[in-house]
């Protein structure tokens, strides 16, 4: 199959947070199947040149925008994607095209600032959109599929089934849509409609309209010809009123085109024994490199490391979804445990600064950074003990599985992807792989966070769960070969619907 996956963030070019781990993690597992894989992405200011390899291709697009006519660039770099070419022993590479606008995309941050989001973003992915199909013309690319993702690319299937209906280029291509994130949608005034040159007809309650503005993730969900979201339980949460984010309705009209995929994780990235950010190499087999890794942490954040003192640890965006309202109560209950604590994070201003405060008023037991740093990501997931997820929601989460390879144990709700990947440890069997709650509370989390501590002074029990977690399997091998089937599914649907 001919797959175009598009993304607006893409892990090694561009990151806020896991959609671009597996955007990059993906399409190498569709070309290791044998799938022949195309991505495309905007060209921000991150996507370097030299640094990436990248080449103009000598061909530029021109995109109607309201009344305007927007000329770009298109680049071409590759992805190496590690699987093997047919019997020449050479890495095979995935083609990636970048749309190169610099009004629009070569800016410090991908969709704002701390403030807020930057003001012009319905025309930057409207025109995004349109460019996706005007660069496969342009580059002679007839996908059997485009694999969209997020709001970002929720215009793709709208324009395939209106404006582009009756153009031969695509008359064999489908749609995917994959759900990331339900709560951020792509939500903009109904005066910005002029950007996607489209009739008021689909601003309706059953095209893009939603409460009087203009919704592009339901865009995306309405016009795909069948939607995945990155886990079993969140396909389930958002068709309901609590987790829909208003679009449950909607949802639940499409629930025999909506899947449950999980995500994979990329282990050549991911992986304590071969990891190049660390200070100390580890296995499942020979944990010793481990209390290295938790030296060299503390010491980068200013504590002192003890065997005996866990270290529980946070990376992740700091916004409302992630549940640090629950942290915060239980702060100063939690820092008179013998425990410490670990954060990096950015995002909302209000959290820098309560983080901060945590900061100042434990400087022996809190060690907090403010930024994104990968590497630092990685020294935290190897030298931690524990890691810490309280989600309010969380359509899959990669850090819990990052943190059950490092041996890191989660602590985690049990919501979306959280759920479906982790089991509370039974010290009677012997089984599970962290530790999980429910009900959305500071007292229940203190509480699962105490059950943790006292396991972590039981050494041998300790070890045990360690290793239970160090073993699972969360690679790509098997949720690449549900897509696949998917894929298949949808196409093979488009051509019934034909006859
Ligand atoms: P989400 O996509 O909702 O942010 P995920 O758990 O799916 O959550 O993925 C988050 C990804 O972003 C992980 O790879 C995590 O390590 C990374 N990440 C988040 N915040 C930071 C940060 N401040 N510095 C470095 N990496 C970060
Ligand atoms: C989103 C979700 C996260 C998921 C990631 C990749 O950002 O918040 O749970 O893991 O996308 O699918």
């Amino acid at each position: 199959m001919k797959i175009l996956f598009a993304s607006p963030e893409i892990v090694p070019f561009a990151k806020t947070g896991g959609l671009a781990d597996v955007s990059g993690a993906l399409p190498k597992a569709l070309e290791k199947l044998g799938e022949d894989v195309t991505v495309i992405m905007p060209k921000y200011r991150t996507v370097d040149d030299k640094k990436f390899g990248l080449e103009y291709t000598g061909k530029n697009i021109q995109v109607p925008i309201s009344n305007r006519i927007e000329e770009a660039k298109i680049y071409k770099g590759y992805i190496n994607s590690g699987a093997r070419g047919k019997g020449q022993g050479a890495s095979k590479d995935i083609p990636i095209y970048f749309i190169d606008k610099k009004e629009y995309y070569d800016r410090q941050y991908l969709y704002g600032t701390p403030q807020g989001d930057y003001p012009d973003n319905a025309e930057r992915f409207i025109y995004f959109d349109r460019a996706i199909l005007e660069t496969c013309k342009t580059i002679g690319l007839k996908p059997d599929i485009i694999h969209c993702n997020d709001w970002q690319t929720g215009m793709v299937p709208v324009y395939l089934k209106t404006l582009y209906k009756d153009d031969l280029f695509f008359k064999d291509t489908s749609t995917l849509f994959t759900v990331h994130n339900l709560g951020y949608q792509g939500l903009f005034w109904h005066l910005d409609m002029h950007l996607t040159n489209l009739g008021w007809d689909i601003f309706s309650p059953d095209g893009i309209e939603f409460y009087g503005k203009m919704n592009i993730l339901k865009g995306g969900l309405v016009y795909s010809d069948a939607i995945t979201t990155v886990s079993k339980t969140y396909s389930q949460e958002i068709q309901t009123k609590e987790y829909g984010c208003g679009l449950d309705g909607v949802l639940r009209k499409r629930k025999d085109d909506l899947y449950g995929v999980i995500n994979g994780i990329d282990y050549e990235e991911w992986n304590p024994a071969t990891d190049k950010y660390l200070s100390a190499k580890y296995l499942k087999e020979n944990l010793s490199g481990k209390w290295d890794c938790k030296k060299d942490l503390l010491n980068i954040y200013g504590l002192k490391a003890s065997k005996e003192v866990p270290v529980l640890s946070v990376i992740s965006r700091l916004a409302d979804q992630k549940g640090f309202d629950l942290i915060a109560e239980i702060m100063d209950d939690l820092m008179k445990l013998d425990v410490q604590f670990i954060l990096l994070g950015t995002g909302e201003d209000k959290y820098h600064k309560l983080f901060e405060d945590i900061g100042k008023k434990y400087p022996s037991k809190a060690g907090i950074k403010i930024g994104f740093d990968n590497a630092l990501s990685h020294k935290i997931e190897a030298g931690a003990d524990m890691f810490l997820m309280s989600s309010r929601y969380e359509p899959c989460g990669l850090n819990q599985l990052y943190s059950l390879k490092y041996g890191t144990i989660p602590i985690v709700r049990g919501t979306g992807g959280l759920n479906d990947t982790i089991e509370n440890y039974n010290p009677v069997r012997r089984n599970g792989n962290g530790f999980k709650f429910t009900e959305y509370s500071s007292m229940t989390l203190l509480s699962t966070i105490k059950t943790a501590l006292d396991l972590y002074r039981d050494k041998s029990e300790w070890n045990r769960l360690m290793i239970n977690a160090m073993g699972e399997d969360f690679s790509w091998n098997h949720s690449a070969k549900e897509y696949v089937e998917l894929y298949r599914k949808v196409i093979n649907k488009r051509i019934k619907n034909k006859f």
